[in-house]
């Protein structure tokens, strides 16, 4: 079981969850899923965009666990954004994952009509539909733009986020909010530079844990909510094994000092939205 963080709207998420972008639906996702559920997690990260929202649906159903015991996130693409649309696009994701509500909805990509995506996800919350609805991906720029003008806060901003890219600003504007940050590419999506950082590893050794477990357990630390994904079963029991130690304030700043403010992905460059569209398409 894993510890929780408590949103801004009182939802209570699992600290850790199980990413699944990149895992194809070739029943890849549903063993992928299956074997996280058996070896503990309890929030399951999925998309529109990710095209396996049914294969975790799936397994959630064939686990046997009770549907409220298991936090599921989903998000909107942007080809489904604008206010008629994503209505339709909240009603897509849940007949593909067959359940009649998601714990948490995001946009995925802060890009076309936003705002009238946003209204959408605020009806279906009240309707029952979504418990939960944030956004993901937002820099400090696009946040400025949009949410100062939203209804209601979004509860979560999913964005990069790891050791060596830590997000300082974004989070700082968002902790006023009390809007969590959600890590997606926690382990620096495998990057060696970071799973080989000696700082890490030393740390590590002195509690006999690995370098994505340290990793892991820093961003929990830094009270943000982290998605690490894995295809191989052993990682994904290790990397949920982080709740039996904890790192000393300076070990947290250590890590801490290892950032270096560049993400891989920039939101804010030109022509994003579009490359966004045009490689991840949703035709139905
Ligand atoms: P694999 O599926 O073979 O485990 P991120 O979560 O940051 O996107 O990173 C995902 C990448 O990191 C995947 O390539 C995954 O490969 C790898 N990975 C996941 N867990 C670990 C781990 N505990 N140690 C090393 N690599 C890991």
């Amino acid at each position: 079981m894993t510890d929780t963080i408590t949103l801004n709207d009182g939802v209570k998420i699992p600290a850790v969850g199980f990413g699944t972008f990149l895992i194809p639906a070739d029943g890849s996702t549903y063993k992928a899923v299956r074997e996280a559920l058996d070896a503990g997690y309890r929030h399951i990260d999925t998309a529109t965009a990710y095209y396996n929202e049914e294969e975790v649906g799936n397994a959630v159903r064939d686990s046997g666990i009770p549907r409220e015991e298991i936090f599921i996130t989903s998000k909107l693409w942007v080809s489904h954004f604008g206010y008629e649309r994503a209505l339709i696009g909240v009603e897509r994701s849940l007949k593909k994952l067959g359940m009649d509500y998601m714990d948490l909805y995001l946009l995925h990509q802060p890009y076309g009509d936003v705002a009238g995506a946003w209204q959408a996800l605020e009806e279906a919350k009240k309707a029952g539909k979504i418990r939960s609805i944030g956004v993901s991906n937002m820099t400090v720029k696009i946040w400025n733009v949009y949410v100062p003008h939203f209804a209601t806060m979004p509860s979560v901003n999913q964005i990069e986020c790891n050791p060596l890219a830590q997000q300082k600003e974004i989070r700082k504007i968002m902790g006023a909010g009390n809007v969590k940050v959600e890590c997606w590419g926690p382990l620096g999506q495998g990057n060696r530079t970071l799973l080989e950082n000696e700082t890490i590893r030393a740390i590590g050794e002195k509690y006999g844990k690995n370098s994505a477990q340290v990793i892991l357990r820093f961003e929990v630390q830094e009270d943000m909510i982290t998605l690490p994904k894995s295809a191989n079963p052993e990682r994904i029991r290790s990397n949920l094994d982080i709740f039996d130690f904890a790192l000393a304030e300076d070990e947290m700043n250590q890590i801490r000092a290892l950032d270096t403010g560049k993400p891989s992905h920039d939101p804010d460059a030109p022509g994003v939205g579009e490359y966004l569209i045009s490689h991840y398409p949703i035709n139905d």
